[in-house]
Order: C-alpha cells, then structure tokens, then sequence
C-alpha cells in the first residue's frame, strides 16, 4: 500500500507571493506540490504554465510537482513541461486524440504518467493503458475551479479504481482532486485514494493570519 501524500493545489495560493506559499505548505507537511493548467479551452479558465514550475525550481522547491493538464490538445506542451522540472505529468483522456501516444511522450520526456477521469467520464480509458500508469486521478469536481463541493457519487468511483490498480499488481497512485477537506478526507481515503489534492482547504481566502492553515488538512488525515 502507498503511504498518503497531500498534494496542495497552488490554484488557491497567493500567486503574488508563490514561491513562500509553496516552501512554508512543504515545510509544513505537503508531500507534493499539484499545479494546475488551465488553457480557457478544456476549461473555462486559464491559469499557469511551463515558466511558473520552472521558476519554482529555481526559487528552490525540490518536492516533486504534479502538473495537471487541463489543456487541449496536450502533447505539444509535454516537453515544455519536462524542461521545466515536473515529476509527474497527467492529463484528460477526452483532451488526447491518441491516448497511448501521449502516455509516451511523458514517458520518454522522463517524466511519469497519469490520467485524469472528470466525474461523468468512465474508466474504461484504463483498459488498455495500466503498464503505461504512475498515477491515476480522479476529479470529485468538474475542472475549473477551487472551492467546488465534493461529489459524493466519486467514492464509489474511487473503490472501482482502487479494485482495478490492485487487479494490475502494479505500484500505481490513487489521487483524487476537488473538494477535499478536513471533515471528509479520512472517508476518501476509505475509499482508495492515497494522494490528496486540496487547494482552498490549505489555502483559502480569508484564512492568511492563520499560521496553522498549511497543516490542518495534513492533521486530519
Ligand atoms: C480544479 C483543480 C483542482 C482545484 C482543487 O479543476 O484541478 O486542483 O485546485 O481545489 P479545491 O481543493 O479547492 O477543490
Ligand atoms: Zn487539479
């Protein structure tokens, strides 16, 4: 079984002050930094890219960083990426005309791998693709957007997906990604998952002069 990481979602952080706001949630606990791409085209959003994650190296960050792509098409930017100093890279299925191929590239940019399901999308994209798979994450929101609700309908989708890594007998993390809090992690966790995005719940607005903001969600699992 894989030990649980919290991967904090710099979507929530103040972009203005990124650098510290990465180095003060590592230093508090996080395991992994997870950064979401937004390109006002998968997702009605658009957010950071390649120069950002090189620029956090720089400044210093050595944790792995989980690049999600929410970008259409993908492979173009993959290289980018790799350059720039990402660990794993992932991306939504829907987004790849040619899923393997994609899977690939990361591969052979020395990168590792992972696909993202949105809520409504089925697993079956799995079927083919398991010896191509570091990590596999699920979306309990539609992307976009921090601060979204939980969608219960997910746990089940979580166990599913846990039964089919674990059918594999391949090493292949669980993540899940959206509205992930103090108050449901440890039921997530139940249900599969051992990597843990939160953006808004370690983050959040409003919450900056709490200087135990960065290790609650970390406490609760
Ligand atoms: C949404 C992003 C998430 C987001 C999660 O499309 O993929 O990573 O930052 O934010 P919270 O934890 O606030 O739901
Ligand atoms: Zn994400």
């Amino acid at each position: 079984m894989n030990e649980s990481w919290i991967a904090p979602s710099i979507l929530s952080a103040d972009f203005a002050r990124l650098g510290e706001e990465v180095v003060n949630v590592l230093n508090a606990g996080a395991d992994i930094v997870h950064f979401d791409v937004m390109d006002n085209h998968y997702v009605p959003n658009l957010t950071i890219g390649p120069l950002v994650c090189e620029a956090l190296r720089k400044y210093g960050v050595t944790a792995p960083i989980d690049v999600h792509l929410m970008v259409k098409p993908v492979d173009r930017i993959i290289p980018d990426f790799a350059k720039a100093g990402a660990t794993y890279i992932t991306f939504h299925p829907e987004a790849s005309e040619h899923v393997d191929r994609t899977l690939q590239l990361i591969k052979d940019s020395g990168c590792k791998t992972g696909l993202v399901f949105n809520p409504a999308t089925p697993l079956n994209y799995l079927d083919h693709v398991m010896e191509k798979l570091d990590m596999i994450l699920l979306m309990s929101v539609n992307p976009g957007f921090g601060g979204q609700s939980f969608i219960p309908y997910v746990l089940d989708k979580l166990r599913e997906t846990k039964r089919r890594i674990e059918a594999s007998g391949r090493n292949i993390r669980l993540e899940i990604d959206g509205g992930v809090k103090v108050d449901n992690i440890r039921e997530i966790a139940a249900a599969g998952a051992d990597t843990f995005v939160a953006g808004s719940a370690i983050f959040g607005a409003g919450k900056e002069s709490d200087p135990n903001r960065y290790d609650s969600i970390v406490r609760a699992l």
